[in-house]
């Protein structure tokens, strides 16, 4: 069997996008970053933890200039009324005063994770700063935020594989795959 179809949860659904896909658009935001930043003597890459992890390191070998990484953990927590907020888990090691900052993430749902962390980032007087997600649920954006790099814009399937998961399970699968949420729910209620 394939890697690419190995299947090692009862609950994937439909593989909706193979590791060959990815890697394709993962060199391309890479080339695409290093044209955009060749000018650049501070760049960073700020990834989500712990979503983006796969993402980031596999995207960071393909920007072949001087660059850095750090990483930030925070959860959303959202309401319908729009009082939601983001708890700071842990923050970034840099001072990011005067960087060229790329917040990395996973996946934009509602939008509301990257539209808090770039209020707080951008507070921190950034040189600039841009946002790069490897999926974009387009459908469901309920706040306004830039998306400068995005790997794939996806409909609204819960899905899970290269660093995405469901109740932390899936994140190690090499594409990504809908979740199958009746068998998920009846094996984990
Ligand atoms: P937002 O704040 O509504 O944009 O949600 C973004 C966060 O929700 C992401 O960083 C993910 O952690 C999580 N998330 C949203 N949709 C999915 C999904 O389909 N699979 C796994 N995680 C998701
Ligand atoms: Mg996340």
């Amino acid at each position: 069997m394939e890697t690419s179809e190995q299947k090692p949860y009862p609950f994937i659904g439909e593989i909706l996008i193979t590791p060959e896909q990815i890697k394709q658009r993962v060199d391309a935001i890479g080339a695409k970053i290093m044209e955009d930043y060749q000018d650049s003597d501070n760049l960073l890459l700020l990834g989500l933890l712990r979503g983006s992890v796969m993402f980031l390191t596999d995207l960071m070998r393909q920007i072949h200039r001087p660059m850095t990484m750090d990483f930030m953990s925070v959860s959303s927590y959202e309401s319908d009324d729009s009082s939601g907020f983001v708890r700071i888990n842990s923050d970034h090691k840099t001072n990011i005063r005067g960087w060229d900052v790329i917040l990395v993430d996973d996946i934009v749902d509602r939008g509301f994770t990257i539209y808090t962390v770039r209020k707080l980032l951008l507070d921190r007087q950034p040189r600039s700063l841009k946002t790069c997600v490897l999926l974009d649920k387009v459908d469901r954006h309920q706040y306004t935020v830039p998306i400068d790099y995005c790997g794939f814009q996806i409909p609204d399937y819960f899905v899970m594989g290269y660093g995405l998961d469901i109740d932390e399970k899936g994140r190690n699968l090499p594409y990504i795959a809908s979740v199958d949420l009746e068998k998920y729910r009846a094996l984990h209620g």
